[in-house]
């Protein structure tokens, strides 16, 4: 059975969710998109006995990767990014694995389905394991991540989510990188329902929100 374990992790102004996701028969265990506080993490994984095997990233900003090279390191275990991520900005990190394909990836016990996920970056992927997803900054539950910046585009988003949305079961729980409402580990079925940025028609209707001037704050998503 897979377990998810959620910490909350913060550095000034970023706020960030990061996951443990635990084997519970096998004890394997996977850290997702580690940032900002090596001690809280590192103190569940001390305290429950867990040794990670790997780190799972989604995309290269830094409140998501920040700690990868200090995992990496410290357990000596990969660290995975999509390919197109890595070589379109260039990302390095010790133990680096480029992933290449959306076929499954066995770690050690655990069965990873990469879903290349790009729009907030140019080749952001989201992680299915078992029943949980993990979008990083593509699908939060309550918008989707912005599109600005070098390598995003709004139409490459609405192709992501539209894949999200036919390629997981509605009982599938989201876990994003970030929260900005709605309790972390919402099912799909919910945020199809609460999130008005899965509910576009067409892309070019999509794209005109997204990219609205007049949205009150970035993290205002309505
Ligand atoms: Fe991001």
């Amino acid at each position: 059975m897979i377990q998810v374990h959620i910490l909350k992790v913060q550095k000034m102004a970023f706020i960030n969710y990061c996951y443990i996701v635990i084997n519970t028969q096998s004890q394997t265990v996977l850290l997702i998109d580690p940032a900002w506080e090596p001690e809280t993490i590192t103190t569940s994984l001390i305290n429950n006995g867990w040794l990670p095997k790997a780190v799972l990233l989604t995309h290269h900003h830094p409140d998501h990767v920040h700690l990868a090279p200090y995992f990496a390191s410290r357990y000596n275990i990969p660290v995975y990014m999509g390919k197109a991520e890595i070589d379109y900005y260039s990302y390095s990190c010790p133990n680096l694995i480029p992933i290449i394909s959306e076929d499954s990836l066995l770690i050690d016990t655990i069965h990873v389905l990469p879903i290349a996920t790009p729009g907030h970056t140019y080749g952001g992927v989201s992680y299915l394991i078992g029943q949980n997803l993990f979008t990083g900054d593509t699908l939060f539950n309550e918008g989707c991540g912005m599109c600005q910046g070098k390598g995003a585009d709004a139409y490459q988003m609405y192709k992501s989510l539209e894949k999200l949305k036919h390629s997981v079961a509605e009982n599938t729980m989201i876990y994003p990188g970030h929260c900005y409402g709605l309790p972390i580990g919402q099912k799909l079925g919910n945020v199809l329902n609460y999130n008005i940025y899965l509910q576009f028609k067409d892309a070019e209707s999509f794209v005109a929100y997204r990219m609205r001037k007049q949205q009150s704050g970035l993290f205002n998503f309505k």
